[in-house]
Order: C-alpha cells, then sequence, then structure tokens
C-alpha cells in the first residue's frame, strides 16, 4: 500500500459511539451482575494494548491524564463511558479487557470488554488499523475462552441462565464509515443506503449469535456525529460547523439501529434492547456548548499528531501538550470525546426519561427487568 493511503487509512481510524448529561445516580439496586462489551475506540478499554502491530494504541501520555490508573488504552482523558456506566451499575471494579493476560478466573465475574479500537462490524474494516480485533472476533471469543470460563467461576453448566443477568453493550459501526465506506473499499458502486444497510444485517446477525449464547439484555450504542470531530474539520473545512456527509452516514445507520431495536426482539425470545441515542446528547452539546457546561466543542484538547507530521490527525502526540482544563472542552483528541462528555453520555444512557436519547427505556431500567 502507499505511503499516501496508509496515511491517510491512519488518518481515519476509529471512532464509534457516546452520548450525554449530568443527573445524580439514583440509587436503586440492579439487577445486573454485569457487563459484556463489543465495539471500537470509544468503548475499548485496553484491548489493544496487547496486540502486536496495532496502530489504533492509547497506552501512553497524555492518554488517561485524569485516569486513576493513567495511561491504559482507554481513548480519552479520563474514564470511558462503559467505566462510568459501570460504577452507575455498582459493578464492583473496571470490567478488565480481555486481551490482558491476566484477565482470568475470578475477574471476569463481572464481565469482560472485549471492543478493539480500528474495528468494526464487518471483518473488512479493522484491516487498515493494522492489527484490530472485529466485531466477530471479539464475539468468538467471548464464546470460546470467557464463556466456557465463566461457566466454571459461577459453578454453573447454565450459562443461559448467568447470562441473562448480564448486559451486553455493543458500540460498533463509526469504522465501518471511517476507515472502510469512505475511503472506497465496499466498492465504487454501493450507494449509502446499501452500505448501511449491509451493516445493519450484519450486526442483526451478530446480535442472535449472542442471543443464542444467552445474552438477554443488549444496550446498542448510536454512532457519534463524526462530522463534527476536530480531524473531520481539519480534513475539510467547511463554512458551517459539520462535515455534512459523515454526519449523514451515522444518522442514517442510527436510524437503522433504532429500528432494530423493534424489529429483532421478536426473533430472539425473552430480550429487551435499549438504543442509546449518542449522536442526539453529543449533537446536543456541540450546538450549545456553553448551555451545557463546555467551552470549546471543535478544538481537540490533547496536541494531535497531523497528516502532515506522519500522525492520523487522530491520536495525541505522545507526551505532546494538553488543554490545562479538560472539563471544558468537548474532544480529547481529534475523535474521541473527554471523559466529561463521557459523563453526560453514560449517565443519560442509565438514567434519562426522554425515548429520543433512550429508547424504548434507559439502562437502569433494563438492568432491573
Ligand atoms: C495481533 O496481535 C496478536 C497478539 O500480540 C498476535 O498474536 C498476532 O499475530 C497479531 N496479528 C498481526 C496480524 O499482527
Ligand atoms: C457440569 O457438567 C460437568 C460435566 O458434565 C459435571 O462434571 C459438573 O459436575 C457439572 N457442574 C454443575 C455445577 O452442574
Ligand atoms: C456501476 O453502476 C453503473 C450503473 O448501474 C454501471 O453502468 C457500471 O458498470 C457499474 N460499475 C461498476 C464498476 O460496477
Amino acid at each position: 500500500m502507499s505511503q499516501n493511503l496508509s496515511l491517510f487509512c491512519v488518518f481515519l481510524i476509529f471512532g464509534l459511539l457516546t452520548p450525554s448529561t449530568c443527573l445524580n445516580t439514583p440509587k436503586q439496586g440492579s439487577k445486573s451482575k454485569g457487563m459484556f462489551v463489543f465495539g471500537s475506540s470509544l468503548v475499548d478499554n485496553g484491548n489493544n494494548n496487547f496486540l502486536a502491530n496495532s496502530l489504533a494504541k492509547a497506552d501512553f501520555s497524555p492518554y488517561g491524564v485524569d485516569f486513576p490508573l493513567g495511561p491504559s488504552g482507554r481513548f480519552t482523558n479520563g474514564e470511558n463511558v462503559i467505566d462510568i456506566l459501570g460504577k452507575k451499575l455498582k459493578i464492583p471494579d473496571y470490567i478488565p479487557p480481555f486481551t490482558d493476560p491476566s484477565t482470568r478466573g475470578t475477574k471476569i465475574v463481572h464481565g469482560v470488554n472485549f471492543a478493539s479500537g480500528g474495528s468494526g462490524i464487518l471483518d473488512a474494516t479493522g484491516a487498515l488499523a493494522g492489527n484490530v480485533t472485529s466485531l466477530n472476533q471479539q464475539i468468538s471469543n467471548f464464546e470460546k475462552v470467557t464463556l466456557p470460563e465463566l461457566e466454571l467461576q459461577l459453578g454453573s453448566n447454565n450459562s443461559k441462565e448467568i447470562l441473562s443477568k448480564f448486559l451486553f453493550v455493543v458500540g460498533s459501526g463509526g469504522n465501518d464509515y471511517s476507515l472502510n465506506f469512505f475511503l472506497g473499499l465496499a466498492g465504487s458502486n454501493v450507494s449509502l443506503e446499501a452500505f448501511t444497510n449491509t451493516l445493519t444485517a450484519t450486526l442483526s446477525t451478530q446480535l442472535k449469535r449472542l442471543h443464542e449464547l444467552g445474552a438477554r439484555k443488549f444496550v446498542l450504542m448510536a454512532i457519534n456525529p463524526n462530522g463534527c470531530t476536530p480531524m473531520a474539520l481539519a480534513r475539510v473545512p467547511t463554512q458551517e460547523g459539520c462535515v455534512e456527509n459523515l454526519n449523514r452516514a451515522s444518522v442514517m445507520f442510527n436510524a437503522n439501529l433504532k429500528n432494530l431495536v423493534d424489529d429483532i426482539r421478536p426473533q430472539m425470545p425473552g430480550s429487551n434492547l435499549v438504543f442509546v441515542n449518542a449522536y442526539k446528547m453529543m449533537s446536543d452539546i456541540i450546538r450549545f456548548p456553553r448551555s451545557r457546561g463546555f467551552r470549546d466543542a471543535s478544538n481537540s484538547c490533547c496536541e494531535v499528531r497531523q497528516v502532515s507530521e506522519g500522525g492520523t490527525g487522530i491520536l495525541c502526540k505522545r507526551g505532546g501538550s494538553i488543554c490545562p482544563n479538560r472539563r471544558d472542552y468537548v474532544f480529547f483528541d481529534g475523535l474521541h470525546p473527554t471523559e466529561a462528555v463521557n459523563v453526560v453520555i453514560a449517565t443519560k444512557a442509565f438514567s434519562s426519561p426522554l425515548r429520543a436519547e433512550v429508547y424504548p427505556f434507559n439502562v437502569m431500567k433494563l438492568s432491573q427487568i
């Protein structure tokens, strides 16, 4: 592959979910034992650290500058949406990353995170980000490695009963556009509509596979407004705010994803699904940052390694400078939101009463079913 292509590819890496607002955590108990997490960098908590030749890593400073354990592979300054949601669900520790060799034994009893930055719903999506774990492979890892060990740990041969108490969070799709469709990898004649339908159909098959394994409670994360990221704005200078065709893809995918919640349920007996509209939550912040406590919704907080410097326009420079007050910024790097935004998204996901934000109900209710 030519140097230019590889740079371009690298540049477009990652991208996924996320949404919204700061309410207080309700005190109700949760019946959820934990979470299994699948997806890309917005929910990855360090899986790519352990992959050789992965270009999508965040295991260096200034990532983690506000995280208790420092740089951990999370693509933000502090906690990601999964960490915050885990606390609201009263899960005792951070969910461990699958690829960490120490994620074994009793460490897995509250769930495991399989997400991999740069990966997508389609297997082909990951290739350009180097070594990443596709959603299909993530599900296989869950089935072949984690599930047998979980049965051992919980002393049960009935995984269906065990798994019904866990949440299955899936946040993928952004990279299928930025690292696949918009690079023309799907073929020059494939329309955005057709490609989006392929994504939804593939995801539907993947959810059914999890259901067959015993998953019953699903949290589906919408794709972010990727046309509004510092990376997108740097690539395509626009007069008015965000890059429209990138956002159009997100909106189309999210509409399908929301419909899937109703369409797939009859095919997955006993299941409940929640669609988390991270797109809306983030767009609301980007449109009116000040009224939501933010000062900068278009620049990255960290110094990003730009394409002209051999970087991607996404990731922070190793040891580069950062903004003094991370809470003022919507984006930490060229693509990923700050912890402050993650708090908004996780809080709304957990307890928002609005069906425009959580459909058909919030994660707190899902956890109590
Ligand atoms: C990806 O990383 C894993 C773990 O380090 C390694 O076993 C595998 O060979 C790597 N694959 C590629 C294509 O580099
Ligand atoms: C699970 O199945 C294995 C093999 O069939 C059996 O040895 C074991 O006792 C079973 N464990 C439980 C908790 O039922
Ligand atoms: C793309 O579609 C057009 C119209 O349907 C067709 O004429 C053309 O041959 C197609 N090109 C490729 C590369 O498939």
